[in-house]
């Protein structure tokens, strides 16, 4: 086993350490330079995805947070309304669902059972589905109409690291496959978001080449009880992956916000010390998001909040009000998702190895579950 970690000290880190390349094999052969997608495997006919009129995403875990930042990009891309919902509440909810509906179920495994009975419920209400998935022949894309396999190689820690960036490549491809099939985009605008694409594996390899100063900060949380996180669309089911590793690896409560939503609840929670977590995005995107999250940690600051910031190179506004910031190479707003959950996933690696626990076995936890 220590050979195929590759001298790292846990598969988990070896894998965070594949992230670049998990992301560029996803890209692999999918598209022809010119900003034509070609994703010959997903073998729905075009006529119908043309159609549809509904995307249901269904996952479980670190998937499902895939899927919650799939949304943002699919609606912006294909103007198609995209619920995202956990495989295991969705049957049991009488859910509209028929011919029109797009079903993108993912998975890494292929074998989770809440998501195979979900897929299966579907089909059965007449749905397409689509299956995003990294392993090969299993279960889930074998019961689905369509597969758009992850390439990000085998996936041995139980908590998902490189699996979730490669979803998210793969279902932007979708998306992307979706805007052009529907005349969403212009055939320019998908070569753009395609070569930018392209970039990103060199920049999560720079955001893993800095890590050491989330790595010592991590190190010296060890003895913290509980973990904030916060961010605003698309960093916001990043700030809910980034608790999502806490739990699972350090056993830490951690928890996710909607960073508008602080005012409605969770600021309450902010006390001397209490440490919060905050992805900011890019300053040069749309809609005054990043000036909206800078005030929110403004006023967790304020409270005594202890402030760590991940926002985007360059970006010199989060300082003064940050006691930790760590940079991110600049990227369009929906691509940072690739890169602003790499310092997380390190930040719960390293904590959890400073509190000495397995990073590659985390307690009661297993990395395919295949009960209901
Ligand atoms: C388990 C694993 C998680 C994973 C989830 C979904 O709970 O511990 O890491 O995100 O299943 O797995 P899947 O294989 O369907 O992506």
């Amino acid at each position: 086993a220590a050979a195929k970690k590759d001298g790292f000290a846990s598969f988990m880190e070896k894998e965070i350490n594949d992230q670049p390349d998990a992301v560029a094999q996803t890209l692999l052969g999918r598209n022809d330079g010119n900003g034509n997608l070609t994703l010959d495997e997903l073998r729905v006919d075009p006529e119908v995805l043309k159609t549809i009129n509904k995307i249901i995403v269904l996952a479980c875990g670190t998937s499902a947070y895939a899927g919650q930042v799939a949304k943002y990009a699919i609606e912006h891309w294909c103007r198609i309304p995209t619920e995202v919902e956990l495989s295991h509440e969705f049957r049991y909810r009488d859910p509209i669902v028929d011919e029109k509906t797009l079903i993108v179920s993912i998975s890494q495994s292929g074998e989770t059972m809440d998501t195979l009975m979900a897929v299966r419920y579907a089909r059965e209400q007449g749905a397409k589905t689509v299956s995003i998935c990294n392993t090969n022949g299993s279960t889930i894309p074998r019961e689905s109409d369509a597969v758009l396999y992850t390439h990000a190689g085998p996936e041995i820690a139980v908590a998902s690291t490189k699996a979730f960036l490669a979803q998210i490549t793969a279902t932007y491809l979708l998306g992307l496959y979706l805007a052009q099939l529907r005349g969403n985009l212009f055939q320019g605008q998908i070569k753009d978001i395609l070569a930018e694409l392209a970039k990103t594996p060199a920049k999560i390899a720079t955001v893993i080449a800095n890590a050491g100063q989330i790595k010592d900060l991590a190190h010296s949380m060890a003895e913290t009880r509980t973990v904030l996180f916060l961010g605003r669309h698309v960093g916001y089911p990043v700030a809910m992956e980034g608790a999502l590793k806490l739990k699972e690896l350090a056993y830490i409560h951690a928890e996710g916000f909607a960073a508008g939503e602080l005012k409605h609840g969770p600021i309450a929670l902010i006390e001397e010390g209490q440490a919060v977590i905050v992805v900011v995005p890019s300053p040069r995107g749309r809609d005054s998001l990043h000036a909206k999250v800078v005030s929110n940690i403004q006023e967790v600051r304020a409270r005594g909040a202890k402030t760590i910031v991940i926002a985007e190179e360059g970006d010199e506004s989060v300082r003064e009000f940050a006691e930790h910031v760590f940079y991110i190479p600049e990227t369009s707003t929906l691509l940072a998702p690739l890169l602003a959950t790499v310092p997380l996933q390190i930040f719960a690696l390293e904590l959890a190895t400073a509190k000495g626990y397995d990073v590659d076995q985390p307690r009661n936890l297993a990395k395919s579950v295949t009960v209901e």
